[in-house]
């Protein structure tokens, strides 16, 4: 029996415009995701199953690609056992821990476990799935911490991923204790038409090009807020990439009524991930009072502590191996 855990993510700074090689801050939270795999031999061997049920690549899409890649074909089948603290679709990173946790946990199996690796294959997995176009929430599952993502090596390098022509260099960011508080909005947005609406933008104007640019400058900023524990200008930074964030259209009413709200007791707020709908952060001294606006002006509050733990082995037992 293996189990492995992993936390889900909240992005700082930088969403959108990485995805055109501009740098992105993003940080692990303290609510994870458990993954446990025990293998099925015996007399009643049933196959592969998740939480009793059969695997299937419809409802269970990122444990069954993890599989169906990087498990050893005569393998005995696997009862994979899966526990959440984390909302899904609301920004927080799901997908990529219970991606993370699957890889992490087939590798501990194997007696392979190693981050580098856990987070390129995890990436894979996502990108195959769900045609992620940065390695942002995984990276960020896998080492925990604060991770700063870029298109260029720097000190405090953790590792390099590519694909096609692009490159992005995951390192360690450093940071000061951060209270935030997350605020779900409960309307559903898919990541993959905002990058397509953004990247329409991008592509036939310079002033959106501009700005993304503007988001990479700010990130770098924000880089040395965090390592200077500068609670007011990082929390400028979020309003104004904030700002940027909406001018490229990926804001939406019920967001800017949670960023409003949240603001009066905050050194700043904005939307995370990829907008029109989805998730808004706050980062705050009082977040009781912060979650209790966000609330007020019908968001879903989530108080939440950066975790150093990434990607973790909570368990390893024979006889399974
Ligand atoms: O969908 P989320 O919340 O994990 O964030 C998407 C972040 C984007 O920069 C918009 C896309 C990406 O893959 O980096």
């Amino acid at each position: 029996m293996v189990v492995v855990t992993a936390p889900g993510k909240l992005i700082l700074f930088g969403e959108h415009a990485v995805v055109y090689g501009e740098p992105a801050i993003a940080v692990a939270i303290d609510r994870r995701i458990r993954v446990g795999l025990a293998a099925n031999e015996g007399a009643q061997q049933r196959g592969f199953t998740v939480n009793g049920f059969e695997l299937s690549p419809r409802y269970h899409s990122f444990i069954h690609r993890a599989i169906q890649q990087y498990y050893d074909d005569d393998g005995p089948p696997l009862t994979i056992t899966t526990d959440s603290e984390l909302p899904s679709a609301s920004g927080m990173g799901s997908s990529a821990a219970i991606t993370v946790a699957t890889v992490g946990a087939l590798f501990a199996r194997m007696k392979k476990f190693d981050p580098a690796s856990i987070a390129k294959v995890g990436f894979d997995v996502e990108y195959t799935v769900q045609g992620r176009a940065s390695p942002i929430d995984t990276s960020t599952s896998t080492h925990g911490a604060a991770i700063l993502l870029d298109d260029t090596a720097r000190d405090a390098l953790l590792w390099h991923l590519s694909r096609d022509d692009q490159h992005w260099y995951i390192h360690h960011q450093e940071l000061p204790r951060l209270t935030l508080v997350a605020g779900n909005t409960g309307v559903h947005a898919k990541t993959g038409p905002l990058v397509a609406k953004v990247r329409r933008f991008v592509e036939r104007s310079g002033f959106a090009r501009d700005i993304v640019r503007e988001i990479g400058e700010l990130t770098l900023d924000a880089a040395d807020a965090l390592a200077e524990a500068d609670h007011e200008r990082i929390g400028a930074l979020m309003d104004r990439n904030h700002e940027l964030l909406a001018i490229l259209g990926v804001n939406h009413p019920a967001l800017e009524r949670l960023v409003k709200a949240a603001r009066k007791s905050a050194y700043g707020a904005k939307l995370t991930g990829a907008g029109g709908g989805g998730s808004m952060i706050a980062l705050t001294d009082d977040p009781e009072r912060t979650a209790a606006a966000i609330e007020k002006a019908g968001g879903e509050p989530i108080i939440v502590e950066v975790t150093t733990r990434g990607v973790t082995i909570e368990q390893s037992t024979e006889p399974d191996e």
